[in-house]
């Protein structure tokens, strides 16, 4: 499933011939394994010229953040063997930290996790505890209260958070469907299966994304007639191969259900590292809606794409023949290797 079925229900299927067919980089086939894998050699390859020959995390290459020193210890992605061969399989979204599984064969990647696990001190790895949830090959859809992901906020008693195989965690305020964090790392803890307001749940991740104030209360749509906003609330979710929907009604002032609509999530692969992308559509039944205006840096990019960068890092699409879809990447800015990984992802059919 792609973001084609939300383009095809927003009516902008003739977007996707005004692309360009980008012949996007092939996907290089998986090395062979040879019998006796040298972890170093396949370190120095394809590591150290980010992480530092000796783990350090020096390496020759610049990047927009350093990566980790592997000779501390202290993963912030999860210190479990599972949570490092992840890091290294999908990559980390949202860093430079490219996803090496269709590069590297299984016992490639685990050879060189478990070799840079033993550049750290012991006792770096842990065993996961019994009540933590661990997303496996398929997306995890959990619901509960989460405690405050900032000083002076409140905690989410109905929150609904979507773990990925990646590592990526969405958490959404039920009532309203608004996204709150982005975490990256193990999922859950969940530590209390019994009580009364539902399970109360522990993020394990680290914080890769939040919510500003400002947009917490932010409501995408609102009735094109009277200009008023109104509010998501959650109906459904439904995971579907590799991806997430979250189906919503539209509710209006007085509560009434106005429309419904869709949140798709998924990710964007550019240049090998995955970027978290979000779609939302919105239909009023017999009745117009809008999207409302997204503070930022607006621009026009090609092929009738409109693009705001937003100050909390969001990347904003607008497609001139889908007036009530908007796509969110979790990106800091629209450059052109996103602009082709976007076009790509448009035109990939099931
Ligand atoms: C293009 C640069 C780049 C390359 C190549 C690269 N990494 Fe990374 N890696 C990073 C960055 C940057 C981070 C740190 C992300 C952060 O902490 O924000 C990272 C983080 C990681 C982490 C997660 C650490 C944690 O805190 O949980 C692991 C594990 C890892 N890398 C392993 C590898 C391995 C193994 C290879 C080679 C197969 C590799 N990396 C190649 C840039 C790179």
């Amino acid at each position: 499933m792609t973001l084609q079925r939300l383009l095809l229900a927003a009516g902008a299927a003739s977007v996707l011939v005004a692309f360009a067919t980008p012949e996007g980089p092939a996907t290089p086939a998986p090395l062979k394994t040879p019998d006796g894998l040298d972890a170093k050699a396949l370190y120095m390859e394809h590591c150290a010229s980010c992480h530092g020959e000796t783990g350090d995390g020096k390496g020759n290459e610049e990047l927009e953040r350093p990566a980790r020193s592997f000779l501390l210890g202290g993963y912030s992605y999860g210190n479990t063997q599972n949570a490092v061969r992840r890091s290294v399989i999908h990559g980390i979204p949202g860093t430079p930290m490219p996803a090496f599984g269709a590069t590297l064969g299984a016992d490639e990647i685990n050879a060189v996790a478990d070799y840079v696990i033993s550049l750290g001190p012991p006792g770096t790895i842990v065993q996961p505890g019994e009540s933590v949830l661990v997303v496996e090959d398929r997306p995890m859809v959990v619901k509960g209260m989460m405690p405050a992901h900032e000083q002076g906020a409140f905690r989410e008693p109905r929150s609904l958070v979507v773990g990925f195989p990646n590592g990526t965690t969405f958490q959404f305020r039920a009532e309203d469907s608004r996204l709150l964090t982005v975490r990256q790392g193990e999922f859950l803890d969940r530590r209390d299966w019994g009580g009364r307001g539902g399970a109360e749940l522990q993020p394990l991740g680290s914080l890769t994304w939040k919510a500003s104030r400002a947009s917490r209360d932010f409501t995408e749509f609102s009735d094109a007639k009277t200009g008023k906003g109104l509010r998501r609330k959650v109906k459904r979710t439904e995971i579907k191969g590799d991806d997430v929907w979250i189906h919503f009604d539209l509710i209006d002032g007085a509560g009434d259900r106005f429309g419904g609509g869709q949140e798709f999530l998924s990710f964007l692969m550019v240049n090998d590292v995955p970027v978290p992308m979000r779609a939302i559509l919105g239909s009023g039944e017999g009745r117009a809606i809008a999207l409302s205006e997204l503070p930022g840096k607006k621009s026009r990019a090609s092929n009738s794409i409109d693009v705001t960068t937003t100050p909390n890092g969001l990347v904003a699409c607008a497609l001139d023949d889908a007036p009530n879809m908007r796509i969110y990447l979790h990106a800091p800015a629209w450059t052109p290797s996103l602009a082709a990984a976007f076009d790509a992802s448009l035109q990939k059919k099931d």
